[in-house]
């Protein structure tokens, strides 16, 4: 099977940082920390809040990755002011995300068949900019296909439900969650989208979710941030890279 790419999710080096004010722990140096550790890219999300990172995060992380040409996966709400940043620094890749100011991480995916007149012409706006476009989604078949019908290049499934599930003991509901990211990626992969997948990921879910052949990406940000507190970043990322690479053989 193809190598899968691992996106780092920086966003809680950031919660640390602003817990105090103040610039430590930086988020860029977290960035090259996790990419000398093996990740290819480095995601980011502007919350409209701001409540972890910030414009100037942004900014920061942009120039870093440019110069060592790396990607930057941009997530953010599908809203006038976040289209209007995401041109401005045309990053790599751009996730568009539900956001919802009383949730306390994103929940849920985006609605895409609701939200298809609003959603489609924000997806050729970025792709006209050069940006690769995906929408963060449950692994639900008319999901998918509205997803492809907005002009998305790439579907990032929610798997949220799985690895809570895995977490909690509920052995069936993971089973079923399991086989429905299963079946949401044949399908996108028969339509022609990449398919990515996000959210609760740690060291004993990676594995099933990574051998799913369609999937060709992984954006894991939470629990390597809380891991790093034990084992520092660098080792958390390494054994993340490890288990990704020993699923895929
Ligand atoms: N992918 C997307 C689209 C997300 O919104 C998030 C959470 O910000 C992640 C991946 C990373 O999730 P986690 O921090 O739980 O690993």
């Amino acid at each position: 099977m193809n190598r899968l790419r691992l996106g780092v999710n920086i966003d809680h080096v950031a919660t640390i940082r602003n817990a105090r004010g103040g610039t430590h722990p930086d988020p860029a140096r977290a960035a090259i920390i996790a990419l000398e550790a093996g990740a290819d890219g480095i995601t980011a999300h502007l919350r409209e809040d701001r409540r972890h990172i910030s414009d100037a995060d942004i900014e920061a992380l942009a120039s870093m990755l440019r110069e060592r040409g790396r990607p930057l996966n941009l997530e953010m709400a599908v809203t006038s002011e976040m289209l209007d940043i995401a041109l401005k620094h045309r990053p790599h890749a751009v996730c568009l995300v539900p956001e919802r100011r009383e949730e306390r991480t994103t929940e849920g995916g985006l609605d895409v068949v609701g939200g298809h007149n609003w959603i489609t012409p924000f997806v050729a706006k970025l792709r006209d900019a050069g940006s690769r476009v995906s929408l963060f989604i449950a692994a639900d078949a008319a999901q998918i296909e509205a997803s492809v019908h907005a002009g998305a290049q790439v579907a990032e499934f929610h798997v949220g439900a799985y690895c809570d599930a895995v977490r909690e003991g509920r052995v069936e509901a993971a089973r079923a969650a399991l086989q429905a990211l299963r079946d949401g990626a044949a399908q996108a992969g028969r339509l022609g989208l990449e398919v990515h997948a996000g959210h609760g990921i740690d060291f004993v879910t990676v594995a099933p979710i990574a051998a799913i052949p369609e999937v060709a990406e992984l954006n894991i940000g939470h629990f390597l941030i809380g891991e790093a507190v034990f084992t520092g970043l660098e080792v958390a990322v390494a054994r993340m890279r490890r288990l990704m690479d020993e699923a895929r053989v």
